[in-house]
């Protein structure tokens, strides 16, 4: 990594300072390094019609990809629960469509400077991918 785990962490920080969350008050952070050493902050970002809610993973990673970037370390996530914020369900499997499950990290804070890193494929495990698209057998 070309940054540390903790100034990720930080990133992550910054980042919830954004979130738009009317509706449930939980503040999200994330930051997103690429292989390339770029940070892709993203937030939480809420809707009245609750369902078009985004969290603060899948922001940063949306953001990333619309500029062109495929390729990722890792990503740390920041709330205000004082405890360790792991992704929900739909953003590990958002991070399974862009990264390596045996590689890339997830960094679970509980502050910033108490934090956990976790491979996704810890916290995804069995993954569903396009590598199972392509075992599928014609008829
Ligand atoms: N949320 C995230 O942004 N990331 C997570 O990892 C968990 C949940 C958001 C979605 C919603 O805006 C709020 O937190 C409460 O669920």
């Amino acid at each position: 990594m070309q940054i540390s785990y903790e100034e990720l962490v930080k990133e992550a920080y910054e980042a919830k300072k954004n979130a738009y969350v009317p509706y449930s008050r939980f503040h999200v952070g994330a930051a997103l390094l690429t292989k390339s050493g770029e940070v892709y902050r993203g937030c939480n970002i809420e809707n009245a019609a609750y369902s078009p809610t985004n969290c603060a993973e899948r922001t940063a990673f949306f953001k990333a990809v619309s500029e062109g970037e495929r390729e990722f370390l890792a990503i740390a996530i920041a709330g205000d629960t004082g405890d360790y914020l792991f992704p929900c369900g739909v953003c590990r499997q958002v991070m399974a469509e862009f990264c390596n499950p045996a590689e890339f990290e997830i960094i679970v804070s509980a502050s910033s400077k108490k934090y956990k890193v976790f491979k996704l494929e810890e916290l995804l495990p069995g993954v569903f991918s396009s590598r199972d698209l392509d075992k599928m057998k014609t008829i």
